[in-house]
């Protein structure tokens, strides 16, 4: 039995293939560990998207949230396929500026966006603020009020729905540090401040109920609570939102436990809920906006480590240990995430050693997959986890001083590297070094 996803190919040599490339060969072209991407997979999602809303609902937009996996290659993928962005930082909003993304397709979202990061998006004419709390209203009025400016915002709301996720991704529910809670009036009160404000314009609503979520009466459940507040907000206010985005969080297959909906089929069906909601609602359909992450790169996605050290406890474990782990990868010590593997100069072959994979941080709970089953693993082979292309190179660190791994796109039988390998140099880089400490980095630093 393979657990290999469906959209990789075992080649005439037994490897692994993504989008037409042996992964052995971009393991020994590139080195490890390496991200690698399928291009062909990301575009697929981002059409399925596109297209999978459109049939279910009037107008539509569907937005990268960038926190998955962000640098410029990305950003410029992303945009060719139609899709918006959303971005959660300075950093962020910086890279997709860089890379020449419409500002106007960017919802800027954070809870705590300082006032450097809300100057840089005003300058840059982001198309929409995700305000989250009164203290950023507060910001925005020092950084616009009298400037004769106008911003477009959306206010979020934080809906009180508990999405079945793990806790530490669930973020819709009441007692969450995101968005301004309707029950108590908050919400309502900082939509009178917006429509007060002659220097911002309330385009709308946004909640975001969680990640990794398979079932999609969530949405549903979120959308008849915004749904119900907004003809509240009509009643009290006679303001129409013409925008409603309900965030990303459709889940992705990790193993072979998960069965998420197609994508497309995921976007229909929520697009047919939010239509209904607002039909039963006598409510006008607003701009249906999603901001799918996960499950745009995740599935696309896959690390290539070589096996190193194996060490044997009879009798009870055996530990095979990869050249990467929680810094490239930290879900698994982050939220319990279970990976699957294969490898993949051996991926025609049965598995059947139960392994444990480890990975080289000095840490006991550095494990990356915990007893799987793989085809007698051997130094020198190359280990291909799956799923990981989003949440990974986001999330890692040069913990240990380790390099952060490059990332290739493959498609088409190309590799092509879109985030070059850190260096050791670039690890020393920000290290300052005042001359009166003594050693040999100081004689350089003072001789020059
Ligand atoms: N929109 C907003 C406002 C969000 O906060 C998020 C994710 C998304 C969209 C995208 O959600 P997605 O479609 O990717 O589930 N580091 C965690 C996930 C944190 C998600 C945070 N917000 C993980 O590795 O599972």
């Amino acid at each position: 039995m393979t657990n290999i996803p469906e959209h990789f190919q075992i080649n005439s040599q037994g490897h692994l293939e993504v989008s037409g490339c042996d992964t052995v060969e971009l393991a020994k072209k590139f080195g490890t560990p390496l991200y690698v991407l399928d291009e062909t997979r990301i575009r697929q999602n981002c059409r399925d998207y596109v297209a999978g809303l459109a049939e279910a609902y009037p107008e539509t937009q569907v937005c990268y949230a960038g926190k998955a996996f962000l640098c410029r290659a990305i950003c410029c993928l992303v945009e060719q396929e139609g899709l918006g962005l959303d971005v959660v930082s300075g950093g962020e909003l910086f890279t997709a500026l860089k890379a020449g993304f419409p500002p106007e397709k960017i919802y800027f979202h954070g809870n705590n966006k300082s006032r450097e990061e809300l100057a840089l998006a005003l300058e840059n004419g982001v198309g929409y603020l995700v305000v989250d709390g009164l203290y950023e209203l507060e910001l925005l009025r020092e950084l616009l009020g009298g400037t004769g400016k106008r911003q477009r915002v959306l206010l979020r709301l934080a809906p009180g729905v508990e999405a079945h996720t793990h806790v530490y991704i669930q973020t819709g529910q009441e007692d969450s540090k995101f968005g301004l809670a309707i029950n108590g009036g908050q919400a309502l009160r900082a939509v009178k401040t917006v429509l007060e404000s002659p220097y911002l314009e309330l385009a709308g609503f946004h909640a975001h109920i969680g990640s990794q979520i398979f079932d999609l009466t969530s949405y549903e459940v979120a959308a008849g609570i915004l749904g119900r507040f907004m003809v509240e907000v009509r009643r009290e206010t006679g303001f129409i939102a013409k925008v409603l985005n309900l965030g990303g969080g459709l889940g992705i297959r990790y193993t072979r436990e998960d069965k998420p909906l197609p994508v497309r089929e995921a976007a229909k069906r929520t697009g047919q809920m939010v239509r209904e909601v607002f039909a039963a609602l006598d409510y006008p359909w607003p701009k249906l906006v999603l901001e799918p992450g996960r499950s745009i790169v995740g599935d696309a996605g896959v690390t290539l480590y070589t096996i190193g050290n194996i060490k044997t406890i009879p009798g009870i474990r055996r530990y095979v240990m990869v050249d990467g782990g929680m810094a490239d990868n930290p879900r698994v010590a982050l939220y319990q995430a279970v990976y699957e593997a294969v490898v993949a100069n051996k991926a025609g072959r049965p598995a059947g050693e139960v392994v444990t994979v480890a990975g080289k941080a000095c840490e006991s709970g550095d494990i990356l997959i915990r007893d799987i089953p793989l085809a007698a693993p051997e130094p020198g082979d190359i280990l291909a986890v799956f799923a990981t292309g989003a949440y990974t190179y986001s999330m890692a660190s040069n913990y240990n001083r380790l390099p952060r791994p490059a990332v290739v796109l493959a498609a088409n039988g190309q590799g092509e590297l879109i985030v070059a390998r850190e260096t050791y140099e670039q690890i020393v880089a920000n290290d300052l070094l005042p001359p009166r400490f003594c050693g040999k980095g100081v004689r350089e630093a003072v001789e020059g």
